[in-house]
């Protein structure tokens, strides 16, 4: 299992595997408690400070189809489309509204902002299930905020998609109720993901970050197994597997907001087998 897991996806395994000592997990531990800011963000294990050494085999430099320039467009866009079609299938899209909802429940007339909104089915949601809510819509892939100007969020007078990276939004400090930022914040290495954190709660009152969760390494590896027979044939599946191996466990988004600036507070809720929810502000 060890080598089926490590060889096709990671050097970066590769090289946590070599370094991967009782010395090392010893350091990890007390780096924790003693000094949490003395955590080397570009080097932060996606399991956290104080990954296991297990956790630490079980990720990736490898992109996602989604974030090569050298993979066709329509390979990427099969990838978009099935996200949309799981997100309806199994209700994560309708579950997704509702935090988002929850989060807003108290601002009248809510200015929302969707980083990486990809299909754009969530802002959809937002829009029917909120009579007065205005979404602005983004993505940093051109082509998606191209499909989705074409589709009806396009003519919506609540709503404005644009092209925008989630670590430079281009808009004033506090311009938004909230941000929200689905299923993408693991495409982004820790020192650009800590960037989410500060852009997010400086453009808007709160940020939510909803991602994939990181199970503890022995359900982790089962999760793997489950996909990696199919990641070569299947793109959805290819990208789901370097997704699960970049998912960043609770304490690393701890260790990244801390990093992005010590006043971010964060919730974090769900986790395992849902989705984690991420809730963060600016004491
Ligand atoms: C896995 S898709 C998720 C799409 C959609 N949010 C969903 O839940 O199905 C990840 C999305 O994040 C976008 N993305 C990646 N890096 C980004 C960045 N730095 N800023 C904004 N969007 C980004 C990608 O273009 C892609 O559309």
């Amino acid at each position: 299992m060890h080598l089926v897991l490590v060889v096709p996806w990671s050097m970066a395994a590769t090289k946590s595997a070599n370094s991967c000592s009782l010395r090392t997990a010893l350091q990890s531990s007390i780096m924790v408690h003693v000094a949490r800011e003395a955590v080397d963000i570009d080097r932060m294990p996606r399991g956290g400070p104080d990954a296991s050494c297990l956790d630490r085999l079980l990720e990736t430099d490898r992109l996602e189809y989604l974030d090569r320039d050298d993979v066709a467009d329509d390979v990427k866009r099969s990838v978009i489309r099935t996200l949309e079609w799981t997100g309806e299938f199994f209700g994560n899209t309708d579950r997704f509204a509702k935090i988002v909802m929850d989060e807003v429940a108290d601002v009248a007339d809510p200015r929302i902002l969707e980083l990486g909104a990809g299909h754009g089915s969530l802002s959809r949601k937002l829009l029917e299930w909120h009579p007065t809510a205005e979404l602005t819509v983004t993505d940093i892939d051109a082509s998606s905020v191209a499909a989705m100007a074409a589709s009806d969020l396009g003519e919506d007078p609540r709503a404005t998609v644009r092209q925008m990276d989630a670590v430079a939004i281009d808009a004033p400090d506090r311009h938004f109720d909230l941000a929200v930022f689905v299923l993408s914040f693991h495409h982004l290495p820790p020192a650009t993901a800590a960037r989410v954190f500060a852009e997010g709660t400086r453009a808007a009152d709160k940020l939510v970050i909803l991602d994939l969760p990181r199970p503890p390494a022995p359900l982790h590896l089962v999760r793997l197994a489950t996909m990696l027979p199919f990641a070569p044939f299947v793109p959805f599946l290819h990208d789901g597997v370097i997704s699960s191996l970049r998912a960043y466990s609770p304490s690393a988004l701890r260790a990244l907001a801390e990093h992005a600036d010590p006043t971010i507070e964060v919730q974090l809720r769900g986790g395992l087998l849902n989705p984690q929810i991420v809730v963060a502000t600016r004491r």
